[in-house]
């Protein structure tokens, strides 16, 4: 079995798609992270995020399953992450790595949830499960400035707020894969849930098709 999750920054899809994968015994893919990873190397390699050799060198270069620590997870490396998303070449060479990872989760699980952008339009257009999770605006940059403060980081809010309508518009007008719900995605509004509430719905949707 196959749940697709995808939805903004911030909307809260992995936090629930991790404590899914947890409940459902399902094996979990931050395909955040794959994107995150390769704008790491290129970063750090001196390159440019809009060159599609840079990023190309970068995916070959490194083993793209394996983590690198905190650092993917700076604001910088997010945003940097969704300019190189944009690129076709780079998409198409970590989409083998997503579809491999659904239909092969690995012994023990009794499927795979991942969680991403595209997950229930182009990764896995056929997965048994597709839900959009979505929040308002506001709330996204406020849990985003929790976050990141609960880390220790310095935040200024009206940069937060300029970094996530940025990341926004790139995610959801690129060209290709742009985020959008699949057709036949359900939609869950986490605006006014908290992150059990969210994991309730989300399981009976799962297991029972309803709320
Ligand atoms: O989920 P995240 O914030 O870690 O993702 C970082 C960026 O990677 C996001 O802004 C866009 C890109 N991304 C994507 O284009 N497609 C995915 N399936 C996952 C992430």
């Amino acid at each position: 079995m196959i749940v697709a999750i995808d939805g903004p920054a911030a909307s809260g899809k992995g936090t629930l798609a991790r404590s899914l994968a947890s409940e459902l015994s399902f094996a979990y893919m931050d395909t955040g992270k794959l994107y995150r990873r390769v704008a790491l190397i290129v970063v750090s390699n001196g390159g440019s995020v809009d060159n599609e050799s840079d990023c190309l060198e970068a995916i070959k270069s490194i083993d793209l399953l394996n983590d690198q620590g905190q650092k993917l997870y700076l604001e910088e490396i997010g945003l940097a992450a969704s300019k190189l998303a944009s690129i076709p070449i780079v998409r198409k060479e970590l989409l083998g790595y997503q579809r491999f990872f659904s239909k092969n989760p690995g012994k023990g699980y009794l499927g795979a949830i991942l969680d991403g952008r595209d997950i229930g339009t182009i990764v896995c257009p056929d997965a048994d499960k597709k839900i959009y999770v979505t929040a308002d605006f506001e709330v996204r940059v406020n849990r985003r400035l929790k976050e990141l403060k609960a880390k220790g980081e310095k935040v200024i809010e009206s940069e937060i707020n300029k970094d996530m309508l940025n990341r926004d518009k790139r995610d959801f007008e690129r060209a290709i894969s742009p985020l959008k719900p699949a057709q036949d995605a359900w939609i869950l509004d986490t605006s006014l849930l908290n992150t059990k509430e969210a994991l309730k719905f989300a399981l009976n949707y799962i297991r029972y098709g309803t709320r």
